[in-house]
């Protein structure tokens, strides 16, 4: 038995941060933000008493709405997170409280930029083992909580927001999550993007502080390389497996990291733009909420029908990346 995601939902915090603010605050230009990147705004949840279960909480409340469910119907609650209000307890645990879960277990997730994909294929595994009959699967991040807005490079890149879906049984035999490939590469992830303290090896200090070793810290140039080649790699493997062309394919969803990535991608799985979810240009990159987001919306929009077939793809920290074949039901 398979599991089909039977809900969608999104929170988006309403402060917008445009390029043309960040010109105000670093040595950047709209032109070079857009053009390198694709993004033209983001979302900043400003409140500081609101962190990442504020927008998982309003991500699960919207969820059990729209399903129109109790929440202790729900058994297992998994949030993707490298932005998670604290180390301990999870987010997950601060969410199932919230929502007043109280038949579910939950765990946060952490594989940065592919969280809600590795989350999504864990969540499958227990509704197809029958161990679980609903299983919620959130991303979710504040990235502005963990940016050095001195650091031109990264600062206008990312942005905060969450999104989430509903696993069930799926209602017959070939559809729901149908495939996944997902895959890591610590030896060569591991240095170029990450924030080096906070942890175990680097536990917070003046000296961490100082050397501002709390915030996001990126190469650029190393992890585009990768992610265009990851990323196509694995949605190039997933349509193999599956028997997928580019004429069958309804929809590939992918990680919003930026438009050239994208773009790439989507031409190597010889697919038009037209085909392509991206919503990069109003969040920019909201970690492991773009995936999540995008569905959201393209649900939102009627735009996913009952054989639809759908190709997530992620690439992020660790190296971390994958793909999933979805049949809409
Ligand atoms: O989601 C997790 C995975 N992350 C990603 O997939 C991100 C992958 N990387 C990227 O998307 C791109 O590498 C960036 C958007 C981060 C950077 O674009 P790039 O085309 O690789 O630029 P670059 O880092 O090679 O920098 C080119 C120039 C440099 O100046 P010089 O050395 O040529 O004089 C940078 O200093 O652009 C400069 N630069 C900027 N200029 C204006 C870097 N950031 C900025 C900025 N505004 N914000």
């Amino acid at each position: 038995m398979k599991a089909a995601i039977t809900t969608t939902a999104k929170y988006l915090p309403e402060e917008i941060i445009s390029n043309s603010d960040l010109e105000r605050m670093l040595d950047t230009t709209d032109e070079w933000i857009r053009t390198r990147t694709g993004i033209r705004e983001r979302r900043i949840l400003r409140d500081p008493e609101k962190a990442t279960s504020f927008m998982c909480t309003e991500v699960a409340r919207q969820l059990l709405d729209k399903r129109g469910i109790s929440a202790d119907e729900i058994d297992l609650i998994i949030v993707a997170t490298m932005s998670p209000d604290m180390i301990f307890p999870s987010t997950a645990c601060i969410v199932q409280g919230n929502i007043g879960a109280s038949k579910a277990w939950g765990f946060d997730l952490s594989a940065a930029c592919s969280g809600f994909v590795y989350g999504l294929y864990t969540g499958a595994q227990f509704i197809e083992s029958g161990n679980c009959r609903k299983v919620m699967v959130i991303g979710a991040d504040k990235m502005t909580s963990i940016l050095d807005f001195t650091d031109r490079s990264t600062a206008i890149l990312f942005g905060d927001g969450a999104a989430g879906v509903i696993l069930e049984p799926a209602r017959e035999e070939g559809f729901g999550i149908l495939d996944a490939r997902l895959y890591s590469d610590g030896k060569n992830g591991k240095e170029h993007l990450l924030m080096p303290a906070g942890g175990s090896l680097h536990p917070a200090s003046h000296e961490t502080v100082d050397n501002r070793m709390h915030y996001i810290r990126q190469d650029g140039k190393q992890v585009f390389k990768a992610a265009v080649m990851a990323m196509a790699d694995v949605a190039e493997e997933i349509m193999q497996r599956n028997n997928l062309t580019a004429e069958n394919i309804d929809w590939l969803v992918p990680h919003q990291a930026n438009q050239r990535i994208i773009q790439a991608t989507a031409e190597r799985m010889g697919i038009g733009m037209d085909k392509v979810m991206m919503n990069i240009e109003y969040y920019g990159n909201t970690t492991a909420g773009t995936v999540p987001i995008c569905l959201a919306e393209l649900d939102e929009q009627n735009k996913l029908h009952s054989g639809s077939n759908i190709v997530l793809a992620s690439f992020g920290a660790g190296y971390t990346w994958g793909s999933v074949y979805i049949k809409w039901q």
